[in-house]
């Protein structure tokens, strides 16, 4: 009777602490190398030399959100040569293509498609072609190193337990092409999804991320301030909108400095006022505009809510009318959320390709990505990829006109793709048993 209490209670732990190894047919060590196996892949100068080359004809071509015509016709070319099949257009110029099983479970990964409209200053021979237009922060080689995902998860498709979705998307830079590709039936019977942006603010060769919120929840306003134009110096006939917005501007900067709790990040920033064309008349009107962004959804409602109150009552001080657009329909990004379970997944995969040193944590940032609509609906994880090499110089941030990209860290991209979505099929079991128990709890705070 002891004896087999005992021998149950044994039964048990066993079970219970051999479960993520022993419900698929390989074993940890052999999970554990196959992301250097596929680095090991990735790095040979063939395929390497591949994903530099169609990194540069993209980057030579830069088109902005919804217009990545050439883009995707590059894209959809690679995946036939392949044999991946894909679905095309999705939300205007949107691929996914599909390499595995065709059964489920299904994980995807996204790359962002669409250029900037800004003019390229770096002088290299593959600069942008197109006078106006730039990449300038990395989805040129987004696409190039989810491309080179492609093939390696095509060369070892026998091995993969289900299927890889590659979710090629438009207009990242504010137009919400991942909404639009969601309202397609991209997310259709897709389980998780993986998506990573490169930096120069970490290393190459290492990665950074973190659990919970990573990027901000972000929101745009714009105000029309009305008074009475007239002279500029028989002002008691004019009720002043310079002056009006003036006021106005100083007090929305109070909402962060003395309404919200220094250690929780928010920001309200003024990025438009326009208003007078002489120098001896007061105008009519007024527009000024600007962004918010916070860590939470709850957060930013609130935000939301004391900038249209703080505009209505200082216009109103000042003798002023105004009325405020938030563009909510397509301008409300949510919180960049990654799930805990799956930030944990990114830090064995990526531990076992890189070393665990070389796979850090973070603080958040306060800028947004429209991968927010994907990881509101299914659990989600966004990671950097480190690019900076102190010998090749210094690398400019996003967003600036001498933006470069060190192209040694397209085979770790490419891998690190490849490995998160291959473990995950392999490991889905155990995976999506947690999963169950954490998305939905987690996203309380966090979906719009
Ligand atoms: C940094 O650049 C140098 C020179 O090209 C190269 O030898 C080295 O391997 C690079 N380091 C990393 C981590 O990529
Ligand atoms: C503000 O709106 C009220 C009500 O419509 C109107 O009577 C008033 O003239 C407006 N004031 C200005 C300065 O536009
Ligand atoms: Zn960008």
């Amino acid at each position: 009777m002891g004896f087999c209490k005992f021998v149950s209670v044994i039964l048990s732990f066993t079970t219970l602490f051999s479960l993520p190894t022993s419900i698929n047919s390989l074993s940890s060590a052999e999970l554990a190398e196959i992301p250097t196996n596929l680095l090991n892949h990735a790095q040979k100068p063939e395929l390497a030399k591949w994903i530099v080359d169609i990194r540069r004809k993209i980057h030579e071509y830069p088109e902005l959100g919804f217009e990545e015509f050439e883009t995707s016709k590059l894209i959809r070319e690679e995946l036939d040569k392949m044999g991946i099949d894909y679905k095309y257009p999705i939300a205007v110029t949107g691929v996914i293509g599909y390499v595995g099983s065709g059964e489920r479970p299904f994980v995807a990964l996204r790359a962002d498609m669409d250029a900037l409209p800004m003019q390229e200053m770096v002088e290299w021979d593959h600069k942008s072609k197109i006078p106006g237009k730039m990449h300038a922060c990395g989805p040129d080689a987004h696409v190039a190193m989810l491309l080179g995902a492609a093939k390696i998860l095509q060369d070892h498709r026998q091995k993969l337990k289900g299927t890889v979705a590659l979710i090629f998307q438009p207009a990242e830079e504010g137009a919400g092409g991942s909404k639009r590709m969601i309202e397609a039936g991209a997310l259709h019977n897709i389980n998780s999804i993986f998506a990573l942006h490169v930096t120069a603010s970490v290393r190459a060769g290492s990665v950074s991320s973190r659990p919970g919120p990573i990027l901000a929840g972000c929101g745009i306003f714009e105000a029309v301030i009305s008074g009475k134009g007239g002279h500029a110096a028989i002002t008691q006939h004019t009720i002043d909108p310079i002056l009006a917005a003036s006021n106005i501007i100083l007090s929305l900067q109070h909402i962060v400095s003395r309404e919200a709790d220094p250690l929780d990040s928010q920001v309200v920033t003024v990025t438009k006022f326009h208003g007078g064309e002489a120098f001896n008349v007061i105008p009519d009107t007024v527009t000024i505009g600007g962004t918010f962004r916070a860590l939470s959804k709850k957060r930013l409602v609130k935000l939301m809510h004391r900038i249209k109150e703080v505009i209505i009552a200082q216009a109103s001080v000042n003798r002023c009318n105004a009325t405020i657009d938030f563009f909510t329909d397509d301008s409300l990004y949510p919180v960049t959320y990654n799930n805990e379970v799956l930030h944990q997944h990114f830090i064995n995969v990526g531990g076992d390709m890189l070393g665990a040193e070389k796979v850090q944590d973070m603080k958040p940032i306060m800028g947004s990505e429209d991968f927010s609509f994907f990881s509101n609906l299914i659990p989600g994880h966004f990671f950097f990829l480190g690019m900076n090499n102190e010998s090749l110089g210094k690398f400019e941030t996003a967003h600036s006109p001498y933006f470069t990209f060190n192209e040694d860290v397209l085979p770790y991209g490419a891998t690190l793709h490849a490995s998160l979505a291959n473990r995950y099929l392999l490991e889905f079991e155990a995976l999506s048993h947690l999963l169950e128990k954490n998305f939905h709890d987690e996203l309380y705070n966090y979906s719009m």
